[in-house]
């Protein structure tokens, strides 16, 4: 069992046992690119997690070691002490993010392995982050609430990652709970958690296998774009912070002064922040039909209009619209990484096993199948 491994590999590095923790990777049902926009995201904690083994060491240092990678780093904790290995970064960038915010961080011995599958979408480097920040917050007694370790998280990623990335991956990592999604408000950070009833229906991801890495750092070009429309805006509606205060009037009074391309990336977003809203009452209700429906206009919006698609996964939408899946989308940042997909039970197998053959015939590779289950998030094991 992981945990053994994880066990074995900290006793025989540090000649001693620590505490145990784990946190969680995340899916989403709806709500993609809306975290950064000040809108409502629907995401869960999933049963993949990075686990963790720490002990405080008494000194000034801090050694990791990384059992996936087969690798131990040796930092210390100023701002100078940035280790080189950038899976080390976001170890080091947690701990500082906590030491900025007044947690008296010392030195630790740390080992961790993960099943999260790396490049999915899945936010393994928000399990990493939130794990370390659940655990050091714990340890050295810093007192900090839930919230404030998402923060944390999200301010390695912008600190230390280099990524301009929302709150809604580290929220789900940390807050996650068993049999829930979480609606969470990511302007205020306001949430409650939606009971994730699917009835004879199953959340299935299916990961392309593939991740476009494009030159032009993306993600942050379509905040930049969304951006650029609030500022438009906000000149003529100062209250306006941000998409999620937009009305599809306002959209239209600055039609002709913002860019073609800024334009339909706002359009898309204002009409995500709202099949939240529908997704969310369709959930309550047990209408999966309409929560389907509405994943696939997702996909059309992520593909159209956000432009945050590519070939393999809108094959493996098409694929799940053939064999009879009732919603199915591109799931996280995009340009590769998973769909999610609402299932009905009776045709699962065979929309699995077709899909498999006609996107290896297409593609030449065989895409991975998670059948995923909603758990907790950040949490002591042991
Ligand atoms: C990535 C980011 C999140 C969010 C999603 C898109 O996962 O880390 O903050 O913006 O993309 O919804």
């Amino acid at each position: 069992m992981i945990i053994d491994q994880l066990h074995s590999a900290f006793e025989k590095q540090f000649g001693a046992s620590g505490t145990l923790y784990a946190s969680p990777g995340r899916i989403n049902l709806i709500g993609e690119h809306v975290d950064y926009n000040g809108g409502y995201v629907l995401p869960g904690a999933i049963d993949k997690a990075i686990y963790l083994e720490i002990r405080a060491n008494g000194t000034s240092k801090s050694r990791v070691l990384s059992i996936d990678f087969n690798e131990v780093v040796e930092f210390g904790l100023d701002e100078a002490d940035k280790p080189q290995q950038t899976w080390a970064h976001y170890v080091f960038g947690v701990a500082r993010e906590l030491i900025k915010r007044g947690g008296k961080i010392q030195g630790f011995d740390a080992a961790f392995v993960g099943n999260i599958p790396l490049g999915a979408g899945l936010s393994s480097s928000a399990a990493l982050e939130s794990v370390f920040a659940f655990a050091l917050n714990e340890l050295f007694a810093c007192g900090f609430e839930k919230k404030d370790l998402a923060l944390a998280g999200q301010g390695t990623e912008h600190n230390y990652a280099g990524v301009k990335c929302g709150i809604m991956d580290q929220f789900a990592s940390v807050f996650g709970k068993k049999g829930n999604l979480i609606r969470l408000n990511c302007g205020t950070l306001e949430y409650e958690y939606v009971p994730c009833l699917l009835g004879n229906h199953r959340l299935v991801l299916m990961d392309s296998c593939v991740k476009h890495t494009l030159v032009d750092s993306p993600y942050d070009r379509r905040r930049e774009s969304c951006e650029k429309v609030v500022e438009a805006i906000a000149k003529k509606h100062p209250q306006v912070r941000w998409l999620a205060d937009v009305t599809w009037d306002m959209m239209k009074e600055v039609q002709g002064e913002v860019s073609a391309e800024d334009y339909k990336r706002a359009v898309y977003i204002v009409g995500e922040i709202e099949r939240v809203e529908l997704v969310c009452s369709a959930l309550k209700k047990g209408d999966l039909a309409e929560v389907g429906r509405n994943m696939y206009i997702t996909h059309d919006g992520l593909r159209d209009d956000f432009e945050v698609s590519c070939e393999e996964i809108d094959f493996l939408n098409e694929c799940a619209k053939k064999y009879g899946v009732l919603g199915s989308r591109i799931m996280g940042g995009g340009y590769g990484g998973c769909t999610i997909n609402l299932v009905a039970k009776d045709v699962c197998d065979n929309f699995i096993e077709k899909t498999k053959q006609d996107y290896h015939a297409k593609f030449g590779i065989m895409p991975k199948v998670y059948d995923v289950k909603v758990e907790d998030g950040a949490r002591r094991i042991a």
